[in-house]
C-alpha cells in the first residue's frame, strides 16, 4: 500500500543484526577475541534501515560510530550477545554477521595474571553458545529468515553448506578469509550466497554493496515469497 511505498520495501519488518567481535576476558586487562572490524555487519544494519526496516544492531566492541536511526545494543562477551539477541526477538529477519569468540575462559581471574608468578598461565576454555544455531533451530518464535555468515580459509562453499544445515539457517553468506585475500578490516568482500536452491557466486564488491545486495534479496523474498 501507500505507506509501504513511502516507508520502503521492508517497512514494518524488524531486522536483527549481530556485528563485530566478542571479547572474552582472561583477567581485567586481557581478552580472547576474533578478528572483526564490524564493517560488514554495520553496513547490513544501515542497508536494512535504508529499506525502511526497524533495525536492532547487537554489536561487540568496534571502532565504528553507531549508525543513525538504529537501535544499537553494545555487548562484550558471547554470552552477553546471546542474551541481547534473545531480548531483541521477535524479529522477521535475523542476520548473524558477528565474529563470535568460540571459547571463553572457564574461570575469569579477578586479579591481573603476573609474569612474576612464574611459568605460563594455563587457560581452561569452555565453548560459547552458538547464537545463530540457537535462533535457527528454534521451534517457536523463529524469524522468517535466518541468515548466517561463514568466514572460511578453505573449502568455503562446502563448509558454508554444512553450517547452513547444522545451524538451521536459511541462507549463509560465505566469504573466503584466507590471508591472501586480505578481507579483514578492508572494504571489499568476495562472497557466495548459499541457499536451499544452491550457490550464487557474487563478484568482489564493497561491504556496502554486499549489504545492499543482500538486503535487496531479502526484500525480494518478502515480496515474492519465491526463495
Ligand atoms: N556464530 C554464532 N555464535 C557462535 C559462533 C558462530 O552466532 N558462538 C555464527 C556467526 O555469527 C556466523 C556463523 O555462526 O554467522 C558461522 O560462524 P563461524 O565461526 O564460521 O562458525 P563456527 O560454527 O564457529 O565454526 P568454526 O569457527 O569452527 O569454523
Ligand atoms: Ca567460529
Amino acid at each position: 500500500g501507500a505507506s509501504a511505498a513511502q516507508g520502503g520495501p521492508l517497512a514494518g519488518k524488524h531486522v536483527l543484526v549481530t556485528s563485530g567481535p566478542t571479547h572474552e576476558p582472561i583477567d581485567p586487562v586481557r581478552y580472547i577475541a576474533n578478528r572483526s572490524s564490524g564493517k560488514q555487519g554495520h553496513a547490513i544494519a544501515r542497508a536494512a534501515a535504508a529499506l525502511g526496516a526497524d533495525v536492532t544492531l547487537v554489536t561487540g566492541p568496534v571502532a565504528l560510530a553507531d549508525p543513525a536511526g538504529i537501535n544499537v545494543v553494545h555487548i562484550e562477551t558471547a554470552q552477553e550477545m546471546a542474551q541481547a539477541v534473545a531480548n531483541a526477538l521477535p524479529a522477521d529477519v535475523a542476520i548473524f554477521a558477528a565474529a563470535v569468540a568460540d571459547w571463553r575462559t572457564t574461570a575469569q581471574k579477578q586479579a591481573k595474571i603476573k609474569k612474576s608468578a612464574g611459568g605460563k598461565p594455563q587457560l581452561e576454555l569452555t565453548e560459547n553458545p552458538d547464537i545463530l544455531a540457537g535462533v535457527g533451530n528454534r521451534t517457536e518464535g523463529r524469524p522468517t529468515l535466518v541468515i548466517g555468515f561463514a568466514a572460511e580459509t578453505e573449502n568455503v562453499v562446502a563448509e558454508a553448506t554444512r553450517k547452513r544445515q547444522t545451524k538451521g539457517a536459511d541462507w549463509i553468506v560465505a566469504n573466503d578469509v584466507s590471508p591472501a585475500r586480505g578481507v579483514f578490516g578492508g572494504d571489499g568482500n568476495t562472497v557466495h550466497l548459499v541457499t536451499a536452491h544452491g550457490v550464487e557466486d557474487w563478484p568482489t564488491l564493497s561491504k556496502d554493496e554486499v549489504a545492499a545486495r543482500l538486503m535487496a534479496h531479502i526484500a525480494d523474498h518478502f515480496n515474492s515469497k519465491a526463495s
